[in-house]
């Protein structure tokens, strides 16, 4: 009889998979806490944390269950902690954001209090939370983003998280020139040990969804003059030069799992360190089908940020986070 292959049995990849101990003797990536991010959201004006329908298992907190949040995360070790407020009151330029009072100001001066020294807190960057509109920018009097007045606004909004404790600004908003301003601002006012994440290669998403709940948007219509193309591989390359060349500490990659290509290039080139964002409809996504009994929730999970660290993120944000970080810590 003959045999399939020329040497029968000499080549067998198999033999690296036959027990746990050697598969985790020659596993290429792991996942440690230190490498997750916590997106956090904040409402002002709450009594009692208050569940978001499209994101089982995630709140909009007061700032009180907030500082639970981010006790939590720093017992579970994560790198750190991404803020997102709503305010109460919303308007054309969106005031409330470079407000020191304003709920995101508070929520950064409470999150920083809380954590320490034992995390990183950063916070949202961009208008859409705080406008009436609901765009990322402010507005031409002809209902277009305005990239330069827009600018303007980051750079105040810089320095108002900057004042209340931010350690690091997660500029989302993708306008041209966002990170050279509110670089310069920081550096202008003395803040020049706060670090700048550039949302480099975001892209124009679906999986946004359910996050537009969790921060109750206003937006009509898109963002498709500012986010990229979902189309679009090569020109994340140059968003995130441009980015880099302006002073971004970190750039990032978002969605994550549908962006998995885009991720891998700018890891294999990038200078600075690479995050990733695993969004809220990849969270719900997850969560539906978990909840359906359609997939193993805790697999999927890990496999899931398995995935975007072997595409190359140096650290990943995700909305289980903390969980996460709690099965991990089984591990080692
Ligand atoms: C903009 C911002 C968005 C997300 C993070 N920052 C929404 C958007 O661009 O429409 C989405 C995050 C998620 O979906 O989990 N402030």
């Amino acid at each position: 009889m003959t045999h399939p292959l020329p040497h029968p049995g000499r080549v067998r990849p198999r033999r690296l998979r036959a027990t746990p101990a050697m598969r985790r003797l020659v596993r290429e990536v792991d996942v440690h806490p230190r490498q997750l991010v916590l997106p956090v959201f904040v409402r002002e004006g709450l009594d009692a944390p208050r569940p978001i329908a499209s994101m089982p298992g995630v709140q909009q907190h007061t700032l009180d269950s907030l500082r639970a949040a981010v006790a939590q995360a720093a017992d579970a070790r994560l790198g750190g902690v991404m803020l997102f407020a709503v305010p109460e009151v919303r308007d054309a330029v969106g005031t409330q954001a470079t407000d020191p009072d304003g709920i995101l100001n508070r929520a950064i001066a409470a999150a920083t209090a809380e954590a320490g020294d034992a995390l990183v807190v950063q916070a949202d960057l961009c208008l859409d939370e705080f406008t009436d509109h609901g765009h990322c920018g402010v507005l031409t009097s002809d209902g277009r983003v305005d990239n330069d007045a827009t600018l303007v606004r980051y750079a105040d909004m810089a320095l108002a998280q900057a004042a209340a404790g931010a350690h690091l600004v997660g500029l989302s908003g993708m306008m041209d020139g966002q990170v050279g301003v509110v670089r310069d601002a920081l550096d202008q006012a003395g803040h020049d040990d706060v670090a700048v994440l550039a949302y480099a290669a975001k892209y124009a998403s679906a999986f946004y969804g359910p996050f537009r709940d969790a921060v109750e948007s206003q937006l009509e219509g898109d963002r498709r003059t500012y986010q990229m193309d979902p189309a679009n591989r090569r020109e994340a390359a140059r968003e995130v030069a441009i980015d880099v060349t302006e002073g971004a500490d970190v750039v990032m990659v978002k969605p994550a799992l549908a962006y998995l290509d885009v991720l891998a290039d700018v890891a294999a080139t990038s200078q600075v360190p690479v995050a990733a964002y695993a969004v809220s409809g990849e969270y719900a996504m997850i969560e539906a089908a978990a909840a359906a009994g359609w997939i193993e929730r805790e697999r999927a999970i890990r496999e899931s940020v398995l995935s975007i660290r072997r595409a190359g993120a140096d650290h990943v944000l995700t909305y289980h986070a903390t969980e996460l970080a709690g099965w991990l810590a089984e591990e080692y």
